[in-house]
């Protein structure tokens, strides 16, 4: 009998069938079309999957969906507001802080998080928190910048 997983996705009643021991980013992108939530390395070691669990950042390619059941989960697309974007993402535009944009949503939730737990954090801090989010581009300097002026207050 097929197994149902039921979270709270962005906020929303959400639930999965299916084996509950599959990894959360396939749910996402599969199941649920949310492709905002990017696979790299399928390993837990990029960061391009990163979503927020319980508001925590967590690689999705090895969380399993049994994982997140009662649990509340956040992607990219949950980030918008109103059809006003998160200031993060407004930062990561007006900074510039991408190139081909694959580890940008994993970027973005990592920040979002930390900005969340601490609104005025630090350029150690922000490094430190975004140390397991990797950019093959190269634009790390944008990205914390970005991230430095939302902490700062929003001033570019
Ligand atoms: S794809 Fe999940 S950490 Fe790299
Ligand atoms: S912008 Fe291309 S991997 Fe970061």
């Amino acid at each position: 009998m097929a197994q149902t997983t039921s979270f709270t996705l962005n906020g929303r009643p959400a639930q999965v069938a299916g084996d509950p021991g599959r990894m959360l980013v396939d749910a996402l992108r599969y199941d649920l079309g949310l492709t905002g939530t990017k696979q790299g390395c399928g390993a837990g070691l990029c960061g391009a999957c990163t979503v927020l669990l319980d508001h925590e950042p967590v690689p999705s390619c090895a969380t399993a969906v049994a994982d997140v059941a009662g649990k509340s989960v956040i992607t990219i697309e949950g980030l918008m507001k109103g059809g006003i974007l998160d200031p993060v993402q407004q930062a990561f535009i007006d900074h510039h802080a991408f190139q081909c944009g694959f580890c940008t949503p994993g970027m973005i939730l990592t920040a979002y998080a930390l900005l969340r737990r601490r609104p005025g954090a630090t350029r150690a801090e922000i490094v430190e928190a975004m140390e397991g989010n990797l950019c093959r581009c190269g634009a790390h300097a944008r990205i914390v910048a970005a991230v430095e002026s939302v902490a700062k207050g929003g001033v570019k």
